[in-house]
């Protein structure tokens, strides 16, 4: 098929060159020509593995990149809605996603064929009925639902693991407002193994918020705990957190004696809080839309209060071992929010870094991909190693925030270093035993 994709962000890109490998002719369109014309060279723009491979593949064959949206649109069968959502602390800002829909709209109205317009962007429950529905009406002049087609499909993609999530999803949400949008949507994604999921535009928009929200509470949740076990102390969260994924509820156990455990159990486990573009958005733009709708949402609340604390559970354990860290050598390992990216939005290193910088201590930061990124966002104020030999080498505390495998080597290192600093470990990562000096959140 013929698709259109508005807006390359992470999502756009990722979307576009999905579709353009699995045989569709994508055209992105952007307002940034330095990006289109990037793209078009088949450069990278953003941090994602497999992407460049993906683009090395279809840029010039199946996908290119454009200014001109209105020929674009009115060359496509099918145009995604992809651009970004900008959050206050509060609300979701719509105001691109409506400036798609005029664009489209206006696209639409010299447009002779049928054509579907659909949301890809995270946006509240009700945004493409409400209002991307009445922009599109009213700039072409026609009516959707007859003269076009408008659906919600969600994206359900980890930074890291984008291009991996998008070839083998766990399900497709076919949101629309009518069958005949839904059968356009199926027809894009025939190439895909996955259970679709028929609904209307408003559950596919409550379906993606859910699932982060559940991410989210199972977090909260193992942090609440952890957070409890240490204040009652000789209890190990860990311990509790595997027997827990050993019950019947989330482990199951098959015939041959093997017990199949669910991913979801990596959500299970106390740690130093969650960041990203999306988990943290996400929980606090449905908590508000929920209010404004007149319910509460006092869980997601409490999920969001349980957060913003959690990061300061690290130097707690910390100033058990260094009580003041003033003049302190400490090395945070992690810059990014999650390991594979090098994205830092919202990452728990931030306020860590902060912090540990507003007691004087004298910081030094290491992550294997967002080198960059900790020196933009902190300036002299710290020093970027760009080993983790070097990021260890003299440090009297190693905080490790982000759960990158390189990590790992961690123990084997301060061996051979022959040094002994504590080691706080947000992440579960190592093993009790592994240092000689260890605390971890929620362990004993
Ligand atoms: C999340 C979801 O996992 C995806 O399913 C969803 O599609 C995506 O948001 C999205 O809305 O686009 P992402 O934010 O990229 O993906 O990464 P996650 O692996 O979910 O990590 C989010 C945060 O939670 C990270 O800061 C991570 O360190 C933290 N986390 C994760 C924990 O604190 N504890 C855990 O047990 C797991």
């Amino acid at each position: 098929m013929r698709i259109s994709v508005l807006g390359v962000g992470y999502v756009g890109l990722v979307t576009g060159a999905c579709f353009a490998d699995a045989g569709h002719t994508v055209a992105c369109v952007d307002v940034d020509p330095g990006r289109v014309a990037a793209i078009n060279r088949g450069e990278c723009p953003i941090f994602e593995a497999g992407l460049p491979k993906l683009l090395a593949r279809t840029v010039g064959r199946t996908l290119s990149a454009t200014l001109d949206a209105a020929g674009t649109i009115a060359n496509s069968e099918i145009t995604f809605i992809a651009v970004g959502t900008p959050f206050d602390g509060e609300r979701i800002d719509l105001s691109q996603i409506h400036e798609a829909a005029r664009i489209i709209g206006r696209a639409l109205r010299d447009k002779p064929d049928y054509h579907v317009v659909v949301v890809k962007s995270t946006v509240v429950p009700g945004t493409t009925d409400g209002s991307v529905r009445p922009i599109l009406e009213q700039e072409s002049g026609k009516r959707a639902g007859v003269d076009f087609g408008l659906g919600m499909n969600p994206e359900f993609l980890t930074e890291g693991e984008a291009i991996h999530d998008f070839a083998y999803p766990d399900r497709i949400v076919l949101g629309g407002i009518d069958a005949r949008t839904q059968d356009v949507l199926a027809a894009v994604y025939a190439s895909f193994t996955a259970p679709l999921i028929r609904t209307n535009n408003s559950t596919a928009e409550l379906i993606k918020y859910s699932s982060n929200a559940l991410l989210a509470t199972l977090i909260s949740f193992s942090n609440e705990l952890a957070n409890l076990a240490t204040a009652l102390g000789g209890i190990d969260a860990v311990e509790v957190m595997r027997a827990l994924h050993a019950s019947r509820y989330l482990s199951t156990p098959l015939d041959d004696g093997s017990v199949v455990v669910p991913p979801i159990v990596s959500f299970l486990l106390g740690g130093c809080g969650f960041g990203g573009s999306c988990l943290p958005k996400d929980v606090a733009a449905l908590a508000a839309h929920g209010a404004a709708a007149g319910v509460p949402m006092r869980m997601m609340r409490a999920v969001l209060d349980i957060n913003a604390e959690q990061h300061s559970k690290m130097l707690e354990l910390a100033h058990k071992h260094l009580p003041s860290l003033a003049g302190r050598r400490v090395t945070v390992l992690g810059i990014a929010f999650r390991p594979d990216t090098n994205d830092t939005r919202e990452s728990p290193a931030i306020p860590i870094v902060k912090s540990l910088l507003a007691e004087g201590a004298h910081v030094m930061v290491y992550d294997p991909a967002a080198a960059a990124e900790a020196a933009r966002l902190f300036g002299t104020a710290v020093t970027v190693a760009s080993t983790l030999e070097a990021a260890v080498d003299n440090a009297e505390a190693i905080l490790i925030v982000t759960k990158w495998d390189e990590f790992l080597r961690l123990p084997g290192l301060l061996a051979t270093l022959g040094r002994n600093p504590v080691v706080i470990d947000g992440r579960r990562m190592l093993a009790p035993s592994a240092v000689g000096c260890y605390e971890g959140i929620g362990r004993a």
